[in-house]
């Protein structure tokens, strides 16, 4: 505190290229040799999360990463803290808080700045966004973060080819391309069987209540899919155990907290289910997910996205598919 006081005092008194602590330092000792040199053709850039002092300690995480990896550490700007008169998640140059030649001595170093192909190939997500399932706004902080990296560092996230972005893979889908995806999903992976017949599977989905009618006709269009390919599905939504909670309980004390019930309800049906097709942003899917995992279930569930991604219309191999061209030909 004392030091910066001084240098400020300095500055304001002297002109500002001699005096003022140069912070740029990125073109000094560029020919140094790392202590772990890396590869120079591949690159691990971090998004950090939260504050100051966890994006340090997410560059920690990321050298230790770089280093395993033998990626080339892609520097991208770090963000102001949200009580920055700046405002929130500003880019902060990464000289700022960081001694550059130094860490040039540790590692591989490179800069986001400096990116020509501002795409990237692969996404780790070292703390899932769904890390804290209780609290809704973390994820959207989350995701928001993503954003802010991305106009900081001005680099895309995310991007498959020019014009194949995951989220727009997933608007164009729409509706239909969710039913068949999963129709498809059903019919090459036998998916949802229910033992009882051949070519027979059932299918719980559960949704927030101002999404049932829109999710139930999705399902009811992969119904009909499946049925044009001979196979047929039993469909059980979240209505239809409204319905018999109503039924069934209706008088019971429990249900002043209706709402309550019946996601606690529907929480433990999916997390009886063999397989678990979940929304990767849910809290709600997190923790059925958790719960999962300690019965050893970790394999047998899949993330909508990822449906969508290799089971849509837009998956890689779709034409390879001649099972379903004629139905997808009708829906698009
Ligand atoms: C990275 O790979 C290069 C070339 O294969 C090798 O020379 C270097 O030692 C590796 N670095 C680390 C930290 O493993
Ligand atoms: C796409 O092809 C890959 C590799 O051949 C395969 O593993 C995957 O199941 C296919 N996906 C679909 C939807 O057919």
């Amino acid at each position: 505190m004392l030091v910066l006081a001084s240098l400020l005092a300095l500055c304001a008194a002297a002109p500002a290229d001699s005096t003022c602590p140069q912070i740029n330092q990125r073109d000094q000792d560029l020919e140094i040799l790392p202590k772990y040199p890396l590869d120079p053709e591949k690159f691990i850039t971090p998004i950090y999360i939260w504050g100051p002092s966890s994006q340090l300690q997410g560059l920690r995480e990321a050298i230790g990463v770089a280093i395993r990896l033998n990626r080339t550490l892609l520097l991208p700007p770090f963000l102001t803290h949200s009580s920055d008169p700046l405002g929130n998640d500003q880019p902060v140059p990464t000289d700022i808080r960081l001694d550059i030649p130094k860490l040039r001595k540790l590692v591989s170093i490179a800069f986001t700045d400096d990116l020509r192909c501002l795409q990237s190939d692969a996404v780790f997500l070292a703390r899932g966004i769904y890390n804290k399932p209780t609290d809704p706004a973390v994820m959207v902080e989350r995701v928001k973060r993503i954003e802010n990296f991305e106009k900081a560092a001005h680099m895309k996230v995310l991007r498959r080819t020019d014009d194949d972005e995951v989220c727009t893979v997933l608007e164009k889908t729409g509706s239909k391309g969710l039913a068949l995806a999963l129709a498809r999903f059903i019919l090459q992976t036998n998916a949802f069987l229910t033992g009882a017949t051949q070519k027979h599977s059932a299918l719980y989905v559960s949704t927030p209540p101002s999404e049932a009618e829109k999710m139930r006709s999705i399902v009811l269009s992969a119904k009909s899919i499946l049925e044009n390919e001979g196979w047929s599905l039993d469909v059980v939504t979240t209505t239809d155990t409204q319905e018999f909670l109503d039924e069934n309980y209706g008088d019971c004390e429990m249900m002043q907290y209706k709402s309550e019930v019946l996601s606690l309800v529907e929480q433990e049906l999916t997390y009886r289910g063999d397989y678990f097709i979940f929304s990767e942003l849910s809290g709600w899917s997190a923790n059925v997910r958790k719960e999962r995992i300690m019965e050893d279930k970790y394999f047998y569930e899949m993330s909508v996205i990822k449906l969508i991604e290799d089971f849509g219309p837009f998956s890689s191999n779709f034409t390879t598919s001649t099972s379903l061209r004629t139905s997808s030909s009708t829906l698009r």
